[in-house]
C-alpha cells in the first residue's frame, strides 16, 4: 500500500491548535502487535513535554484490545482528520472493539507503513504522530484528590469492561515520545 502515498513531514508546533481542536472531538490511536493492527477513537489526551521530548499521552482503559495490544508493543500511532472529517469510520472505531472483529479491515482504511516504528497510520485520517512509549502508568481510585465525583461518573463499577463508553476500568497513561510527524498524502 505505501506506494500509493507519500507523507509530508510536519512541524508539530505548528499543529498544537489544530490536534487539540480534533482532539475534543474524536481522533484515533492505532497499535500493532501479533499479527494484528488496531484503531479505536479516542478524545482524552495530552499534547506537550516532558523529559525534554515531546510527548502525546494517550489514557486506555485497561480492557480496551488497544491496551492489549500496547503492553505487547509499546508503540502507537495516532490519527488525525486534516481538511474533511470521517464521523462514520471515528464512531465506528469507538464504537466496536478488536477483540471481536478487524474494524480497520471491515472498514477497508488504508493503512501506510510507519517510518520509525512498526504501527502504520491511516490515509483516511493523515496526520500522523508516531509515538514510542517510554512510561506508562495505572491510574488508581485512591490517588483522586476529593474528586469522588470523578470516579463515581466516568469509572462506573457496575458496567463490564466489554462496554465501549465509560465502564468499571481505569485508564493506563501510556506516555508516546514523538519521533515522526507526517501528513499522509494520495499520490
Ligand atoms: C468520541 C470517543 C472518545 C473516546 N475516548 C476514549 C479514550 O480516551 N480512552 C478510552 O479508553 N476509550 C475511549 N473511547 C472508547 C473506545 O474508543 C471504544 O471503547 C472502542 O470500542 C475500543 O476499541 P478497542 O477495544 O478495539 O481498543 C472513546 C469513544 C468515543 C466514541
Amino acid at each position: 500500500m505505501k506506494n500509493q502515498f507519500k507523507k509530508h513531514n510536519i512541524d508539530i508546533d505548528e499543529y498544537y491548535a489544530h490536534i487539540l481542536k480534533e482532539l475534543k472531538k474524536g481522533i484515533s490511536i492505532t497499535s500493532s502487535a501479533g499479527g494484528r493492527t488496531n484503531s479505536m477513537t479516542i478524545s482524552w489526551g495530552m499534547l506537550g513535554i516532558q523529559w525534554n521530548k515531546p510527548i502525546f499521552t494517550a489514557f486506555i482503559r485497561t480492557g480496551r484490545f488497544t491496551h492489549k495490544l500496547l503492553e505487547q508493543n509499546p508503540q502507537f500511532t495516532i490519527n488525525i482528520p486534516t481538511d474533511n472529517r470521517p464521523a462514520k469510520i471515528l464512531s465506528y472505531l469507538g464504537s466496536r472493539s478488536g477483540h471481536d472483529e478487524d474494524k480497520t479491515g471491515i472498514l477497508g482504511l488504508h493503512l501506510v507503513e510507519g517510518e520509525n516504528i512498526d504501527v502504520p497510520g491511516i490515509a483516511e485520517l493523515p496526520l500522523t504522530l508516531e509515538c514510542n512509549v517510554i512510561y506508562k502508568q495505572l491510574q488508581q481510585r485512591e490517588l483522586f484528590l476529593n474528586n469522588n465525583r470523578i470516579v463515581e461518573q466516568l469509572y462506573p463499577q457496575n458496567i463490564p469492561s466489554q462496554f465501549s463508553g465509560n465502564n468499571c476500568d481505569f485508564h493506563t497513561a501510556f506516555y508516546g515520545e514523538i519521533v515522526g510527524a507526517y501528513i499522509i498524502k494520495s499520490l
